[in-house]
């Protein structure tokens, strides 16, 4: 049956009601109206729902809703500072980091968390970390570049 969630969110306590199955990419884009992060495969493959739990990169599609209560979520809508953009945003557009869109919030958080994490002192090594997003554009290029000025 439906039960009650709350969930910590871009430093808001939110509650709704759902099913303990529903997870967290669905109760983010459904319930909460946080429709940043994009739903691709819905298992895992794409990254397109990639978020951040406690500071960790985690798809959201694979998360359990009711697992992340008490935990910091923070999703793309996050990043920016009212009107100012988080530099990694800053260093996506400098950098063409994107073409249709579609990946770059989760391509985003997973930049976020390679950075925060130490991942991104090479190319290889932001290439490795970012394995799990894909673009069907193929900005990769582009978007190593852009963590790697970040890293600067
Ligand atoms: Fe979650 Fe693709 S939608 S990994």
């Amino acid at each position: 049956g439906v039960s009650e969630m709350r969930l910590k969110v871009n430093g808001t306590v939110r509650t709704i009601q759902a099913e303990p199955r529903v997870s967290l990419l669905d109760a983010l884009r459904e319930q909460l109206d946080l429709t940043g992060s994009k739903k691709g495969c819905d298992h895992g493959q794409c990254g397109a729902c990639t978020v951040l739990v406690d500071g960790r990169s985690v798809n959201s599609c694979l998360t359990l809703a009711v697992m992340v209560q008490g935990k910091e979520i923070t999703t793309v809508e996050g990043l920016a500072k009212g009107e100012e953009l988080h530099p990694l945003q800053q260093a996506f557009i400098e950098h063409d980091g994107f073409q249709c869109g579609y990946c770059t919030p989760g391509q985003l958080m997973s930049g976020v968390a390679c950075l925060k994490g130490g991942h991104a002192k090479t190319d290889a090594d932001i290439r490795e970390w970012m394995s799990g997003n894909l673009c069907r554009c193929g900005a990769y290029p582009n978007i190593v570049a852009a963590i790697r000025q970040v890293e600067k």
